[in-house]
């Protein structure tokens, strides 16, 4: 891990225009500041999430335990849903995965429903940190004693590899938090299409998209008032101080959040304040900044409704249902795996 992080470093701050990758904001120290931002009255994604959640709970799971059947559609957008209605008893039975484990706050509203219906499901996180996962199956463990729950600490699509063996069950992916926005388009269809390969016909995939908006609110969530987001992605100067030996002077560089309306792309940046050079003992190299030279570090990207359902259409799933917060500044999308 610290290899590829240091080989990762080397390539990015080696290439023009410089960049690093967001995926090592989630130190230690940076999940702690990832908490903090998701409280913060600027950043609506999570309230909008976490309302999503609780205002649907019911019809996700009735989703979730039937078998969605689609109406040929054509003209319309997204395809209107037939779903057949669930008797009691084992073909109800799914296993709810979810891609990146989080803190749990909004999949126990999910959880204590599902419990609450006596609805038959396994929930399984997945996470490439063992202390993420970890953590969030003993606190689940301990808030429902009844819950039946697995942690798999491994990537992605490995784990699901390994779910395969294990069990038939019909599978409902989750991939919350707008976590897909750090992808590029590109990135998010290949993404979309090996998930895919990996799943079979009826399986679910639920994704969370924020959505685009007025722009000086995103900005704002990524440029909240008490600087958290500021300290959030300057936190990737200093774990490359504290792992790789680098000596950067955080002061000397400057957060910059910027969005495109077009693209939906708001992008992170940090700027050199001045002509500087940077020395990474654990590289044995040296890096120098222009003065206000950027590093790219995040792309955290915004869709629409269309942009979402062509996604769908190139990685191969049908759109199942929309679920949105009452200001529609996110949604929750139901997709499914089709029958080839
Ligand atoms: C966890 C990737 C969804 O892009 O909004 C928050 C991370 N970056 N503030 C996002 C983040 C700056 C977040 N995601």
């Amino acid at each position: 891990m610290r290899q590829l992080f240091a080989q990762d470093v080397q390539t990015g701050l080696s290439a023009n225009p410089k960049r690093l990758s967001s995926r090592y904001f989630y130190d230690e120290r940076g999940n702690r500041l990832f908490q903090d931002i998701m409280g913060l009255k600027e950043y609506y994604l999570t309230r909008s999430e976490f309302e999503i959640l609780t205002r649907h709970q019911a019809a996700l799971l009735h989703l979730f335990r039937s078998r969605p059947i689609l109406a040929e559609e054509s003209q319309r957008q997204v395809a209107s849903v037939a779903v057949e209605d669930h008797q009691e008893g084992e073909d109800n039975a799914f296993e709810l995965i979810e891609f990146g484990a989080g803190d749990g706050l909004k999949i126990k509203v999910l959880l204590r429903h599902f419990l609450a219906q006596r609805a038959s499901f396994r929930y399984v996180p997945i996470d490439i940190s063992a202390d993420a996962v970890n953590g969030l199956v003993a606190d689940l463990r301990a808030t429902f004693p009844e819950l039946e729950t697995e942690g798999v600490q491994d990537e992605y699509f490995k784990a699901l590899d390994y779910l395969k063996t294990r069990s038939q069950v019909r599978k409902v992916v989750l991939f919350l938090g707008a976590n897909i926005g750090n992808f590029n388009e590109v990135e998010a269809i290949q993404f979309l299409t090996s998930l895919r390969r990996n799943l079979s016909p009826d399986d679910l995939l639920m994704i969370g998209f924020d959505l685009k908006k007025d722009p000086s609110l995103i900005l704002a969530a990524y440029n909240d008032a008490s600087g958290v987001t500021r300290d959030f992605n300057l936190n990737l100067l200093q774990r490359i101080n504290r792992e790789l030996g680098g000596d950067f002077n955080p002061d000397h560089f400057q957060h910059y959040p910027t969005y495109d309306p077009t693209s939906g792309e708001a992008r992170s940046f940090l700027l050199s304040r001045k002509h500087q050079t940077v020395r990474i003992a654990g590289l044995d190299a040296a890096f120098e900044f222009e003065a206000w030279e950027p590093i790219h570090t995040e792309i955290s990207r915004k869709y629409d409704l269309r942009t979402i359902v062509r996604l769908a259409q190139q990685s191969g799933y049908q759109v199942v249902q929309h679920f949105f917060d009452r200001q529609q500044y996110f949604v929750d999308t139901v997709w499914r795996v089709g029958r080839e």
